[in-house]
């Protein structure tokens, strides 16, 4: 946290001598009220007689002091969130650096409901303490230590028998503390669920309405949320019960104060006036307490949310990468050397000894039945995921020798799920060339058959996409997330299952015009259908994580069972020879 606070700590400083300035200010506050009363009013030391002058040179005083502690408390107020949100802030950013450099596996570990939540209220929560700190800490302490010193001053026995109070007090608020500060962290776990749902439930509101599974949402959020308000009841109901009781408690105080004063009055030890300010100082002390209440409970549940926070922020990016920088000649050779794979968190291995060399410039097609690790096997190639066995090499050198921008420039991915952001097009395809001419966004568009639907659109390259691309068809964004792939000057472009949405002769125009602009490139085209495959240099159909077969269409048309099968499944409907 120091690392954080050090950064703005002249404004921390600040406000903290501002805060002392305001406190100064309260606590002379009734030492002038006691002047007031018993020479003023009261004419003790005159025989009775009162000094008008004297009250009003004493209340102009402290209506000045008045004032200059409030526009201490409004410079300490503008510092101290001045010290928080820049310290919010720069945390939200090495948040959202870290999240970005988490690999697959981490991200999958947090959970998306979870990181949103921890960049946004945990971080909330932190610059609450941070706030709460700079301006309650000294502000009670010194409200309460100055109050006790001035009535010891006053009177002894009145400090004594608020001394003697002072131990209830703190073992009513510990005793509370202690109770609330498990909640605190459940509450945080609770409000990742919550994210969690209305994430999901938001993203996928359109299956929810058409598996009419409304209610059963409802249900799902009801339940997390009536859990939240639960969690949020019970620390309410300790903190709730716990200030009449410290009420009490000081209210006890003031009685026996009075008693006190009004047997030290007829000795001559008291007057009426160091009465009044001793209740001035109690109430003042009480006012302290219950601000160390709230600050304490702003502590434990920021120090609950700090935790995650640290979490995140001490994140380590799993996949440690090497230093090659890939400054070989373009080439794009990918071999696979007896690799296996099972995801991170589980036993079951869903690629088992791979064994296959893709040459420079080859077009391999992989199929096979669903879940059978087409994705699986192209994930390992940008290394989204590491191989649990085994070795990936690209140009001769193991994936995991190469820098990170080494090895995503060689290649281009475009993914099963088409991504887009909601920005307009151009800005969406030129992810993988920053500084791409408009006629280079043309010629890639057009390769990916998407430049004649962009031009019918309001307003061209320029459209706005909505928030994920859900002004398109789902054939128009998975075009616009190839023509993003096809702007990138990458040796390697991966296809999985792209161009499944598409209809049979845009998919056909979009391959010849792919193999004429990168003939050079090596691809490799996850697909499900014959005709999206049956051009490519060889088939690879992946059985179980194994490959079953390796060659041509009319080798696998002779030699693979499966391969035929899965042609005469598809003859019948779309494909004819
Ligand atoms: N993130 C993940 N964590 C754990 N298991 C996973 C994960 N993703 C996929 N799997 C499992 O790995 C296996 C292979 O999945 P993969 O996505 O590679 O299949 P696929 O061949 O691409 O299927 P499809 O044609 O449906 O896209 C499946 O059994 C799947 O359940
Ligand atoms: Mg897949």
């Amino acid at each position: 946290m120091w690392k954080y606070v050090k950064k703005y700590f002249h404004y921390a400083i600040l406000a903290a001598l501002f805060m002392i300035f305001e406190v100064s200010m309260d606590l002379i506050q009734p030492e002038y009220m006691s002047r007031i009363v018993d020479k003023g009013v009261l004419g003790l030391h005159h025989n009775g007689i009162g000094d008008i002058h004297l009250i009003l040179t004493l209340g102009l005083v402290m209506i000045g002091l008045v004032i200059l502690g409030g526009l201490c408390g409004s410079l300490n107020n503008m510092f101290v969130h001045m010290t928080g949100q820049n310290i919010g802030n720069e945390m939200r950013k090495d948040c959202f650096r870290r999240i970005m450099a988490m690999s697959f596996p981490q991200i999958d570990r947090f959970g998306t409901g979870s990181l949103v939540t921890r960049v946004t209220n945990d971080i909330t929560q932190v610059q609450n303490l941070v706030s709460q700190f700079v301006r309650g800490m000294i502000r009670t302490f010194m409200l309460m230590a100055g109050s006790i010193f001035f009535m010891f001053r006053l009177n002894h026995q009145f400090g004594l028998i608020v001394l003697c109070a002072f131990p209830f007090i703190l073992g009513c608020m510990i005793f509370c503390l202690w109770k609330a500060e498990p909640l605190f962290t459940q509450l945080q776990a609770q409000l990742d669920q919550i994210n969690g749902i209305l994430q999901e439930d938001i993203s996928g509101i359109r299956i929810i309405k058409a598996c009419v599974r409304e209610l059963y949402e409802k249900m799902r959020f009801k339940k997390s949320n009536d859990n939240l308000t639960k969690t949020q009841l019970h620390i309410l109901i300790i903190f709730v019960f716990m200030n009449p009781v410290m009420n009490a408690l000081m209210y006890i105080v003031v009685v026996i104060i009075l008693l006190s004063g009004s047997v030290q009055v007829k000795t001559g030890m008291a007057t009426p006036g160091t009465i009044m300010a001793a209740i001035t100082y109690t109430t003042q002390l009480l006012r302290g307490i219950l601000m160390l209440v709230m600050l304490f409970q702003n502590i434990s549940r920021g120090t609950a949310s700090w935790k995650r926070i640290k979490e995140v922020l001490h994140s380590q990016p799993e996949l440690k990468a090497g230093d090659f920088k890939g400054d070989t000649l373009p080439q794009g050779q990918i071999e696979f050397r007896n690799v296996s794979f099972a995801f991170p968190g589980t036993d079951q291995l869903v690629l088992k000894s791979i064994n296959l060399t893709v040459a420079p410039g080859e077009t391999i097609a992989i199929m096979g039945a669903t879940g059978s690790g087409k994705t699986a096997l192209i994930s390992l190639i940008p290394r989204f995921y590491d191989v649990t066995e085994g070795s990936i090499l690209i140009d001769g050198v193991d994936v995991r020798n190469y820098c990170q921008r080494g090895l995503r420039d060689k290649i281009a991915v475009i993914l099963q799920k088409s991504e887009l952001f909601s920005t307009s097009i151009k800005n969406n395809l030129i992810w993988g060339k920053p500084d791409a001419t408009l006629e280079e966004i043309r010629s890639a568009a057009d390769i990916a058959q998407a430049d004649e639907f962009i031009r019918t659109t309001t307003n061209g390259y320029d459209t706005l996409v909505a928030e994920r691309g859900m002004n398109f068809s789902g054939g128009q964004k998975q075009r616009l997330s190839i023509a993003r792939a096809m702007l990138k000057p990458a040796e390697i472009l991966i296809f999985d299952d792209s161009t499944s949405a598409l209809d049979l002769k845009t998919e056909s125009s979009l391959y010849t015009a792919l193999n004429k602009a990168r003939p050079d490139s090596t691809k490799i085209i996850v697909a499900q259908r014959i005709a999206s495959v049956r051009n490519a240099d060889r088939i690879i159909v992946l059985d179980r994580g194994t490959i079953a077969a390796c060659g041509t269409h009319n080798e696998l048309m002779h030699s693979c069972k499966t391969y035929q099968d899965i042609y005469h499944s598809q003859i019948g409907g779309e494909d004819h020879e």
